[in-house]
């Protein structure tokens, strides 16, 4: 009939929960029209039909944030535990920002906890960027931009169907370029030929991987970008289809939709981060570059491990542990034999301006003899540890053996997490601690005795993950936690405990907190770093690392990067020395793998003005040629053996004139650990400007932090024609230079005292 005549691309799958047979497909009132292919994995035979029955929606009434409507069902869906009555919220935030929430009113369901926790509110919004619009019966909503009239989403492509285990939205897409969803392995850009990603926390370096992150950024083809945001923790699949359209499945919590207008694509990412949190600050040192390796098994190799270096005066900053260091890989031990002197050498590491971090995994072994392992003792008294569904304590099994798992929801956790650091910070000074196994990963599916038959183990739907069942590789998600279940609460396992982690490390610290996390959700930049996980030594994990680290940008964790010269399996030569040089671009810089491996690190080149032409550069294995974008002005410092040395070397401006002749940039300097320096305007800040024949740089705030360092150097690319003179504040230059082929002008200025205005 007409209500089946949709084009192939625009099919909504009917049959997401199980294969339908036509009978199967009709008895749903859907419409079953075969094609030529087979309906796995493609377009599929049972869809909905236009206008298919649901929701229909009751007047739009005012409330104090927005509008609100009741939302009832006449006739219940094929699925179990439907919720017949839904409450709809509809809140416009601020201009940009629009809040559309789609909930229970009879019973609260759970939602997601600390993400929005320190989102303030904002009212009276005139003239937002966008209008909605809603289609009554079935519900649906159309938001629009407004200044051009495009639709960014319609709902009314699929039906809304909400049941206690299974909620499903479907929009249409303004365009077929859509970034994010991680994490998983994917380029830039997600590929909308009927794939689906699903989000549920995983150690696995493979399909559904270690963090959740139900954004995404659509470009709309004129520069204009808009982006949404599905707040919701609960195991999930996105699927995607050519129309271009998009379909949500998650299993539990409420629909919970922030819509952000931007219109550019950075100020979709602001507005993102706005509701997630902003990122934290990170201590300088933690930019510099860090050396780690499972397989360092005593203070004596890895001592040795950080003179090699030295001694080729290749940098370091930043000297790690693997599990090598724990006694019987129990966290917050250290062997007596291999790292009796553990505290010492952590001096000693401090004493060349290095820093120091180890790996703490959150099992907690739970096999030791009662009154030998602190850890477990006082947590077993303090009821720090997750729960089976009958009350007993979760016991997996992860590298130490039997483990429990610490519930950080639990603000008892989080004091005993702390008192855990601070007493192991006492005898072995960290600097940072790096948080892996956190999805939590479990050796054994759910626990040491399985899981039980349940709803939960088993929902009427699993997304697409390893394993096929919620609790592979992990707890049994019937398990109990202080704020819910760990179905509902699984996917925030990582970030609450770089919470609890973040809180330790300022309280015991007092400087900027390290943590790096391996599992992430919304909201972990605001405590934690990021690396990619368990990357193999290959010219492929090599390149795709490229857009997981560019992607993490989007996601609010911008201090990410990935093991260099890959973690699992041989790195070779070539590979590893091409890695160390992209691993130069990754804000976070770790060399880790489980085998030793010689690295080089040298970031110096030439420079060529082009433009609208392809050009080969050669690329011997010592050079990775650096691309400067025009219009832009790079302060930057000599290298040095660390960042703490590195940083009173002098600056130099690298200022890459545009076509139009102008550049700019900036500089922000504070001491590079205090807490809130911006907060409390203990900082500098200059910005810098070249036009024409000059460059000047303007101190917007200058609080000493710059004293006694100096500008060495000025170098000007695309200088057309060879100076004739050179002045820096007043006086003339005699020894610059100038290069006619590559148009590069060195020593152009030079600055005897930086940062005093020209
Ligand atoms: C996990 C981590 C890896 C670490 C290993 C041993 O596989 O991802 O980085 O080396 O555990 O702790």
């Amino acid at each position: 009939s007409d209500q089946c005549g949709i084009a192939v691309e625009s099919r909504i799958d009917c049959g997401r929960d199980r294969s339908l047979s036509r009978a199967d497909c009709e008895g749903r009132g859907c419409c079953y029209v075969p094609l030529p292919q087979s309906g796995l994995g493609g377009p599929p035979w049972c869809f909905y039909p236009v206008r298919y029955p649901g929701y229909k929606m009751g007047p739009l009434l005012p409330t104090e944030k927005g509008k609100r409507a009741t939302l009832a069902r006449s006739e219940p869906s094929y699925l179990p535990r439907d919720i017949p009555t839904l409450q709809l919220d509809v809140m416009p935030e601020t201009l940009g920002r629009l809040h559309l929430s789609l909930k229970d009113p009879a019973s609260p369901r759970y939602e997601v906890p600390f993400v929005t926790s320190q989102l303030r509110g904002h009212k009276d919004i005139q003239n937002p960027l966008y209008d909605v619009d809603f289609q009554p019966d079935p519900f649906g909503f159309i938001v629009r931009r407004k200044s051009n009239g495009r639709v960014l989403l319609n709902t009314t492509i699929g039906p809304l169907l909400f049941a206690d285990q299974y909620l499903q939205l479907s929009t249409s897409m303004a365009s077929s370029v859509i970034s994010g969803l991680g994490e998983h392995y994917t380029p830039i850009t997600l590929d909308l030929n009927w794939s689906s990603v699903s989000l549920w926390n995983r150690d696995m370096a493979s399909a559904n991987l270690y963090g959740s992150h139900p954004f995404f950024l659509v470009q709309e083809g004129d520069g204009q970008a808009h982006g949404v945001f599905l707040l919701n923790s609960n195991a999930m699949e996105v699927f995607l289809q050519p129309a271009p359209a998009l379909t949500w499945v998650t299993v539990g919590g409420i629909l919970d939709f922030y819509i952000f207008l931007g219109p550019s694509p950075q100020s979709v990412v602001q507005q993102y981060h706005e509701v997630i949190g902003y990122p934290m600050m990170p201590s300088y040192w933690s930019l510099g570059f860090h050396l780690c390796r499972w397989g360092y098994t005593s203070t004596n190799i890895t001592r040795t491990v950080v003179q090699l270096m030295r001694q080729a005066k290749i940098p370091l900053d930043v000297q790690w542990n693997d599990l090598d260091y724990a006694d019987q890989r129990r966290v917050f031990t250290f062997d007596p034999q291999r790292f009796g002197d553990l505290p010492q050498m952590v001096e000693e590491f401090h004493q060349l301006g290095m820093k120091y971090v180890l790996i703490l995994d959150p099992g907690i072994s739970s096999a030791s003899p009662p009154g030998s392992y602190k850890p477990f003792d006082d947590g077993l008294k303090r009821g720090v540890f997750i729960k089976n569904s009958t009350g007993q304590i979760l016991i997996g099994k992860v590298w130490p053996g039997p483990t429990a798992f610490p519930d950080f929801t639990n603000p008892t956790t989080q004091d005993w997490w702390m008192d855990c650091i601070r007493v192991f910070h006492s005898k072995v000074p960290v600097d940072g601690l790096w948080i892996d196994m956190n999805e939590p990963s479990n050796f054994v599916q759910g626990s040491v005795d399985g899981c039980p038959d349940s709803d939960l183990e088993k929902p009427p739907y699993t997304p697409g993950v390893i394993g096929g069942q919620l609790n592979s590789g992990t707890l049994c998600v019937s398990a109990q936690q202080y704020l819910s279940n760990h179905y509902n609460l699984h996917n925030l396992y990582g970030l609450t405990e770089a919470i609890a982690t973040h809180r330790a490390l300022l309280k015991v610290k007092s400087t900027r907190p390290f943590v790096l996390s391996r599992s992430s959700f919304p909201g972990l930049g605001r405590f934690s770093a990021h690396w990619t996980g368990d990357v193999r030594s290959d010219w492929e994990q090599l390149r795709f690392s490229i857009p997981g680290v560019l992607l993490f940008g989007l996601y609010g964790i911008p201090l990410v990067g990935a093991d260099v010269c890959g973690f699992g399996g041989d790195t070779t030569e070539e590979l590893c020395v091409r890695w160390t040089q992209l691993g130069a671009f990754y804000p976070f810089m770790r060399n880790h793998n489980d085998r030793p491996n010689a690295v080089r690190y040298q970031s110096t080149g030439e420079a060529y003005c082009s433009k609208g032409q392809y050009i080969l550069f050669p690329a011997p294995l010592d050079t990775i040629n650096i691309h400067v974008r025009e219009g832009s002005i790079i302060p930057q410092q000599l290298p040095a053996l660390t960042t703490t040395a590195s940083r009173r070397n002098p600056f130099t401006l690298i200022v890459a004139l545009s076509v139009g002749n102008w550049a700019k940039g900036e500089l922000f300097w504070d001491d590079g650990e205090s807490l809130d320096t911006f907060e409390h305007g203990h900082y500098s800040y200059v910005l810098f400007f070249a036009q024409e024949s000059y460059v000047v740089s303007k101190p917007v705030k200058l609080n000493g932090s710059l004293d006694g360092l100096v500008l060495g150097e000025v170098r000007v690319f695309g200088v057309q024609a060879s100076p004739t003179a050179v002045w820096a504040n007043g006086q003339k230059v005699h020894d610059f230079s100038y290069s006619p082929d590559t148009k590069v002008c060195n020593k152009c200025l030079c600055f005897i005292l930086i940062f005093k205005m020209c």
